[in-house]
């Protein structure tokens, strides 16, 4: 499937909600965490068929603000998942040229996975084949709060007009400033729902969404996303006469 894609008309930055791991343990009658330590295979797919055909920006949901309301033994494995990940996989990224970034709420993360992963950003800070975004305690809302907090701040301190605010100051004073908007995002296991994630950034993205679960989520689903994402057109407000 891959020769089908056109590496012309490649959307430069895929967000992912990876859903479904629950559901694909329960369906194995195991624990939840099974079904995430399955994820993080899914994972590593994704970030080598994005580098491979030339993606990018590839942004993953790996912690809403709403997960820490999960059971504690849950919240746990994933941060021990994610520190264990990231302590294993920091070396491979930084050879294959992908460069790590963590959008959200850095600072609730428990101080081993902020020395993790800052150590991990500081190894990778130097590449530019594949530009890795985790959202961890990450939500859209926590982070529209954030920027206005900031652009209030900048107003109070006299540095900047309230006439000045234009949509340009919104999205640098976002967590995704240095980020172009993804055109494509994908939601595995057949929920309907943008769950919080990336709301102003997604104004103009396509949606794409899959019954598959995220443990099961290979290449050839990404693939099969990609051209999908190639053959719809993007109006942008226009009239398709207008596009050609
Ligand atoms: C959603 O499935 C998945 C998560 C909340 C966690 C995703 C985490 C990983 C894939 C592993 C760690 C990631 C990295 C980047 C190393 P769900 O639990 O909501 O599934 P359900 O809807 O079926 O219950």
């Amino acid at each position: 499937m891959i020769e089908l894609i056109d590496k012309k008309k490649l959307p430069r930055h895929v967000a992912i909600i990876m859903d479904g791991n629950g559901r694909w343990a329960k369906e194995r009658g195991r624990d939840r965490l099974f079904g995430h330590q399955h994820g993080v295979i899914s994972v590593r797919e994704m970030v080598e068929g994005c580098a491979e055909i030339g993606v990018e920006y590839l942004t993953l949901y790996a912690f809403s603000t709403e997960n820490w309301n999960r059971p504690e033994s849950e919240v746990q494995g994933l941060m021990e998942l994610l520190i264990s990940t990231i302590r294993k996989e920091a070396e491979t990224l930084h050879k294959n040229g992908v460069r790590l970034y963590v959008i959200g709420d850095f600072a609730s993360l428990p101080q081993v996975c902020i020395d993790e992963l800052e150590e991990a950003m500081n190894i990778t800070a130097g590449n530019t084949k594949l530009n890795l975004i985790l959202a961890l305690s990450y939500s859209s809302k926590w982070e529209i709060t954030e920027a206005v907090k900031k652009i209030a701040q900048q107003v109070q301190n006299n540095t900047l007009a309230i006439d000045d605010i234009k949509e340009e100051t919104i999205k640098q004073n976002l967590a995704t400033a240095n980020f172009p908007d993804p055109e494509l995002m994908i939601r595995t296991s057949g929920e309907h729902r943008i769950s919080n994630f990336l709301l102003y950034q997604l104004a103009y993205a396509e949606l794409y969404f899959t019954h598959t679960h995220w443990p099961d989520f290979r290449k050839e689903n990404l693939y099969e996303a990609l051209l999908n994402y190639q053959n719809r057109e993007r109006r942008f407000g226009k009239i398709s006469e207008q596009l050609k």
